[in-house]
């Protein structure tokens, strides 16, 4: 049985043919396990992320196809409803990539990953963001790229991509440190840590008159409306969190450097009792390792780290999973849900989805694994 692409009627596996193909219905999440969807299809919505509208959730994410060679975008993103968490509808491809035309941001082939869509209540406009790299020039484009759409369900339309806050000075950038001026030169490229002896903020003012470059990312809507664009940056050695403009489909020029060096990837933001938490991982390409945890009274920091928020066997490699998006419960104060992605590189398409519950203790968000949950 190929559960990816495929439904093999129920009719057909008990040898009746009276009764017409039943979707499986969950009561339960089994992280790691296959979670089919209304068809009885493998969810196709990696590095993905929630949106609740109107008591109904809608899950975005990268639609994978079969071999590495789903690693690269060939359709575009997914999007899925459900009213429970447990059961999902599938809602087909809101944003496709373009076909036929290379020119595109978006041509087939590019990558495309981590898609968040927020609603904007100004506008009532369904907006998209999500990491992009251009077609053939593997992650070297850092691009953030937009999309809107008037229904959740899309047609997403593409607006633009590029790299974030050209010519902009970080709020938390003092101002004797504004300069352009690298001290003994960009560093030699690393993927896990800067070079001790380097200007700290090369890569910074390397980019300052292009954009600064964003890669993982995920988008969070604040209490009073603003939205920020977290994203990594710098050769993924410093995240970056950025306002929005009010329509949230661009950024107002204000923001912070966060995590400076410590090279952080998946990043994911929630709040709860009024503190901020940043849950990551570190660098290590689809390869899973530890994931961080991080708490801050303002979201424009300071942060201050937490640790590996995990427990348990295989804690150190989160699981075997990367975090990618935290999902507050509706109705269910202090529920929290922690998704992350079990990348399947050799055969995308076969990415699994761990969902596992957050608590507090000391403090501090805490996630253990469980083969099987269910909500409070
Ligand atoms: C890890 C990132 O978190 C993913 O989004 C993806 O970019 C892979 N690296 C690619 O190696």
């Amino acid at each position: 049985m190929n559960p990816y692409t495929t439904l093999i009627p129920l009719t057909v596996l008990c040898g009746t043919l009276s009764a017409a193909p039943q979707a499986p219905v969950h009561d339960s999440f089994t992280p790691g396990q296959i979670w089919m969807d209304n068809n009885g299809v493998h969810i196709n919505a990696h590095g993905g992320g929630i949106l609740h509208n109107h008591g109904t959730y809608y899950w975005y994410g990268e639609h994978k196809i079969e071999g590495d060679a789903g690693n690269y975008a060939q359709v575009g993103v997914h999007c899925y409803s459900s009213k429970d968490l447990y059961n999902w509808k599938d809602e087909g491809v809101v944003l496709k990539v373009a076909e036929n035309d290379d020119k595109s941001p978006i041509a087939k082939g590019c990558i495309l990953e981590r898609p968040k869509v927020v609603y904007n209540s100004k506008t009532g406009k369904y907006v998209m963001w999500f990491h992009l790299e251009l077609k053939g020039r593997g992650y070297g484009a850092a691009y953030a790229g937009v999309a809107v759409a008037d229904k959740p369900t899309g047609p997403f339309t593409f607006l633009r991509a590029g790299r974030v806050n050209a010519g902009q000075w970080p709020a938390d950038m003092p101002k004797e440190k504004r300069t352009v001026a690298i001290e003994g030169g960009v560093p030699k490229l690393t993927s896990s840590s800067y070079p001790a002896d380097a200007d700290p903020d090369a890569f910074f003012k390397r980019d300052f008159p292009g954009g600064q470059m964003s890669r993982d990312m995920t988008i969070f809507v604040d209490g009073d409306g603003k939205a920020y664009h977290i994203y990594s940056s710098e050769e993924n050695g410093t995240m970056h969190i950025a306002q929005l403009t009010d329509d949230y489909t661009a950024h107002n020029g204000r923001f912070v450097r966060a995590f400076p060096g410590r090279y952080m990837e998946a990043p994911a933001i929630f709040k709860h009792e009024g503190k901020y938490y940043f849950i990551g991982s570190g660098c290590s390409g689809w390869a899973p390792n530890a994931a961080r945890s991080a708490v801050a009274d303002n979201i424009e920091g300071p942060w201050k780290e937490l640790g590996n928020p995990c427990s348990g066997p295989r804690a150190d490699k989160t699981f075997g999973g990367q975090s990618t998006y935290i999902l507050p419960v509706q109705g269910k104060p202090g529920t929290y849900i922690f998704m992350a992605d079990i990348w399947k590189p050799q055969n995308a398409i076969d990415g699994r989805y761990m969902w596992l519950p957050i608590r507090f203790a000391d403090g501090k968000p805490k996630i253990e694994w469980q083969d099987r949950w269910q909500l409070p």
